[in-house]
C-alpha cells in the first residue's frame, strides 16, 4: 500500500525514510528572542513521531535588525542560537526523521513596526499591495551584506547539525523580489535582465556552496508562477515558464532540489489556498519542473488524500509530497496512512484559520492555531490526555462539532459520553457550513469526528431532544449541553415575521430551496456571503446588503477576495451602508446609513442573515436540576469552527 509515499527520498546526501515533506511553516511557537523553544521541540517532535521523512522549519531569520516576520520567530541570524537550534535537530533525528531549516528575508513583505520602525529592504520602492509597509530600495552593498547574511545563516545551520538548508526564494519575500520583474525595477546588476534579477540569488547559492560544501543539502523553494493576473495585475510578474527557467539555472548553479510552490502576497490565495480550491489544483506546477530537471522536486497542490499524493509520484510528476497544513492538523498523518488507518486522517480543511491567527500575531503575541486540532501548537500543555474517566457518564446534548469534539476526548479519557442529537445525523452547524458551493472540505471533518466517535463506541441517540428524565435515568457525572444556536430574526423590524422572509438557515438546510427568484440577503458577515453564493448558483438574482461601510468587514481578507471574486462574477449586486428598517409584504425598506435617505427595493424573497444567538432550550432547567452543567461551543456563544471545536476539547480534557 502507498509504495510510493513509503519509498527512500535522496536530496543531495540526505536520504529520507519516505517521500513525505513537512513544508515551512509559522506557526510563532519561538522564544521571544527568536530561540527555539521548548513549545517548538514539542511541535516538530510529534510531526516527526507521526512519520513525517522530511521536516522543513518555519522560515527562519537570517537578518535580526531587518528581517523578522513576526515576535517568535525561529532565528539563525546569530551563533547564540545554536544550543537551541541543535537540541531540535536531537530531537527530530530521535525518531528517524530529516529536518532542514528555511532561512528567509521577509524585504517589502515584513513588518515596519518589528523591525526598527525602519523602512524594509527591497530590490526597489514597490510597496506589497497587502501589508502597505515603507520601503527602501536596497543599495549595492546591502545586497552585498544581505548575501552574506544568509550565506553565514546556513553555516549556522550546518553547525546546528540539520540535515540540509532550504533557501526560501518564494511567496514574495525578499529573494523572490529580486527575481520577479514585478518588484525588481533595478537598472544594475541586480535587475533588468534574467541574469541580473537572478544574480542575489545565485550569490547566495554560491557563497552557501563555497562555506557549507557540496555535500550539504541545498534546497531552494520558489514560486514558479507568481499568479498575478488573479490579484488584478494582468501581465506582471513570473509566469510558469519563467519559474521552470530558473528552476533549470539553479539545478546548474548546483541546487540539490527544488521546492515548488506559487504566489506573492498580493497573490496569496494561491500560495495557502481557502476552501474553495481543488486537490491538485496545482500540481501542473511541480510537473512542468519536474520534466524540465534531473534534480528531486518537491511540490505542494493541496494533498490531503493519500491515494492521491501515491498517485502523483507513481505518474513522476514530482519526487516528494509537501503540505504543511496537513500535518498541522494531523501530525499522525504519514503513520496513520503507513499503517492502513486512512480514515482516521483529520484532513486539514483549508479553513485558514492557522493563517488569520499568524497574520495577526504579527505584532500580538497570539500563537497560530488549528481550528480543528486543539492540541496543535500546544503539545507541551494538552498531549497528556489522563485516562481517569472510570466509567462515569456524562450526557451530551447536541451532536455539532463542540459536543462531538467533547465526546471524544471524554471517551478517549474513559469517560463514557452518550450524546442526544434531535436530528437524525451528527454535526450540527457543520450541517449547514457544508452547503455553499465549494465548501465540501467540511464534510472531511464531520466524517472525522463521526469515525472517532463510532471507533471509541460513543453512544448517539438520534431523534431525541433529552427530556429531564431522560437525563436522570442515565445518572450523569456531568452534562455537557451544546445544541447550538439559532439564528437572530430581529423582531425590531416591522414585517420580518412575513412569509416572504426566512433566515440563512433556513436557506442552507435545504428547507426552502429558491431558484429564479429575485432575492435580498440582509448581512454580508460569513453566512451572509456563502447564503448569496448559494442562492446565486441557484440561478435566483442576488442583491446583497450590508449596514456598515463595506462588505464582509469582520471576514478574514484571504476568504473574503476569494468569495468575492466567485459572487461577483455570478452578478450578486452589492449594497453597503444600507440598514434594513422595515419589510412591507415584497418591499424592503433600508435607511443608507451615511445620510439617512430612505430606499426601497422589491424583492420576491428577503433573507436574513445578521447572526446567531445561543440556543437556551433546557439550558436554565438543566441547570437547576443537575450539578456540573457545562454549555459549549455556540449554545454558549455563536462562533466559528475553532470556538466549537476548543469549547469541546477543553471541557472534556478538563473535566
Ligand atoms: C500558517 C501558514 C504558515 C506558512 N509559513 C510558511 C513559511 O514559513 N515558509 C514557506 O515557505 N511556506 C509557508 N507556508 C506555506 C506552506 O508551506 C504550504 O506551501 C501551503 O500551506 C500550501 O500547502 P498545504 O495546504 O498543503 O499546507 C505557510 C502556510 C501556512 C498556512
Amino acid at each position: 500500500m502507498f509504495s510510493h509515499l513509503f519509498s527512500e527520498g535522496i536530496i543531495g546526501d540526505m536520504r529520507t525514510r519516505n517521500r513525505i515533506v513537512m513544508t515551512a511553516m509559522g506557526n510563532h511557537l519561538a522564544n521571544s528572542d527568536g530561540s527555539v523553544s521548548e513549545r517548538d521541540i514539542a511541535f516538530y517532535g510529534a510531526r516527526a513521531r507521526g512519520g513525517v521523512g522530511l521536516i522543513i522549519t518555519e522560515c527562519a531569520i537570517v537578518d535580526g535588525l531587518r528581517g523578522k516576520g513576526n515576535n517568535n520567530q525561529i532565528s539563525v541570524s546569530d551563533d547564540k542560537f545554536l544550543p537551541g537550534l541543535n537540541r531540535l535537530v536531537q530531537e527530530i533525528h530521535k525518531h528517524d526523521c530529516k529536518i532542514c531549516v528555511q532561512i528567509y528575508h521577509p524585504g517589502r513583505q515584513g513588518i515596519s513596526a518589528i523591525n526598527g520602525n525602519l523602512p524594509l529592504p527591497a530590490p526597489s520602492e514597490v510597496e506589497c499591495k497587502a501589508v502597505h509597509q515603507p520601503v527602501a530600495a536596497m543599495t549595492t552593498l546591502e545586497i552585498e551584506e544581505m548575501v552574506e547574511k544568509f550565506v553565514k545563516a546556513a553555516v549556522r545551520v550546518k553547525t546546528a547539525g540539520f540535515d540540509g538548508v532550504e533557501v526560501h526564494g518564494a511567496h514574495g519575500y525578499l529573494i523572490n523580489q529580486f527575481l520577479s520583474p514585478y518588484t525588481n525595477l533595478r537598472q544594475d546588476r541586480y535587475g533588468g535582465s534574467f541574469e541580473n534579477r537572478l544574480r542575489f540569488l545565485d550569490e547566495i547559492v554560491k557563497g552557501i556552496r563555497n562555506s557549507c560544501g557540496s555535500d550539504f543539502p541545498l534546497i531552494v523553494r520558489l514560486s514558479v508562477d507568481e499568479f498575478l493576473e488573479a490579484a488584478g495585475l494582468p501581465g506582471k510578474g513570473l509566469h510558469l515558464e519563467d519559474g521552470v527557467k530558473i528552476a533549470k539555472h539553479l539545478e546548474k548553479a548546483g541546487v540539490d532540489a527544488i521546492d515548488v510552490s506559487s504566489g506573492i502576497y498580493e497573490s496569496m490565495n494561491v500560495a495557502w489556498e481557502p476552501f474553495s480550491f481543488e486537490q491538485g489544483w496545482k500540481l501542473y506546477l511541480s510537473e512542468a519542473v519536474k520534466k524540465a530537471v534531473r534534480i528531486p522536486v518537491i511540490g505542494v497542490a493541496l494533498f490531503r488524500d493519500p491515494e492521491f499524493a501515491d498517485k502523483a509520484l507513481s505518474e513522476g510528476k514530482l519526487d516528494f509530497i509537501g503540505s504543511a497544513r496537513l500535518h498541522y492538523a494531523d501530525p499522525q498523518w504519514s503513520n496513520k496512512t503507513k499503517t492502513g488507518q486512512k480514515d482516521e486522517i483529520r484532513k486539514c480543511i483549508c479553513c485558514l484559520h492557522c493563517m488569520e491567527t499568524l497574520m495577526s500575531a504579527d505584532i500580538s503575541p497570539t500563537p497560530c492555531q488549528c481550528a480543528i486540532n486543539i492540541q496543535s501548537g500546544r503539545e507541551l500543555e494538552y498531549s497528556d490526555i489522563k485516562e481517569n474517566g472510570e466509567n462515569r457518564v456524562v450526557a451530551v446534548i447536541g451532536a455539532g462539532p463542540a459536543g462531538l469534539e467533547a465526546s471524544r476526548v471524554l471517551a478517549l479519557r474513559k469517560f463514557r459520553p452518550v450524546i442526544f442529537e434531535k436530528n437524525d445525523k451528527p454535526g450540527g452547524q457543520l450541517e449547514f457550513a457544508n452547503k455553499p458551493p465549494k465548501k465540501e472540505k467540511i464534510n472531511w471533518l464531520i466524517e472525522y469526528l463521526k469515525n472517532q466517535t463510532a471507533k471509541l463506541s460513543v453512544e448517539i441517540r438520534f431523534n431525541t431532544l433529552p427530556t429531564v428524565e431522560m437525563l436522570k435515568e442515565i445518572n450523569p457525572y456531568a452534562i455537557f449541553i451544546s445544541h447550538g444556536s439559532k439564528p437572530v430574526m430581529p423582531q425590531s423590524i416591522p414585517g420580518i415575521n412575513s412569509q416572504t422572509v426566512y433566515s440563512s438557515i433556513d436557506i442552507l438546510d435545504g428547507k426552502v430551496k429558491l431558484t429564479g427568484k429575485n432575492v435580498a440577503v440582509i448581512g454580508s458577515g460569513m453566512t451572509g456571503l456563502e447564503t448569496a453564493h448559494l442562492l446565486a448558483e441557484n440561478g435566483n438574482k442576488i442583491s446583497l446588503f450590508e449596514m456598515e461601510q463595506t462588505i464582509g468587514q469582520n471576514v478574514y481578507f484571504q476568504y473574503l477576495i476569494d468569495i468575492m471574486s466567485q459572487i461577483t462574477k455570478l452578478g450578486v449586486k452589492l449594497y453597503p451602508e444600507h440598514k434594513l428598517t422595515e419589510i412591507k409584504n415584497r418591499t424592503a425598506v433600508f435607511e443608507i446609513v451615511s445620510s439617512d435617505e430612505k430606499k426601497e427595493y422589491t424583492f420576491d424573497n428577503i433573507i436574513i442573515s445578521v447572526g446567531a444567538v445561543p440556543n437556551r432550550e433546557l439550558t436554565e432547567e438543566i441547570q437547576s436540576l443537575f450539578d456540573r452543567v457545562y454549555i459549549l461551543g455556540d449554545a454558549l456563544k455563536a462562533g466559528r469552527i475553532r470556538n466549537a471545536m476548543e469549547s469541546g476539547f477543553l471541557t472534556a480534557y478538563n473535566l
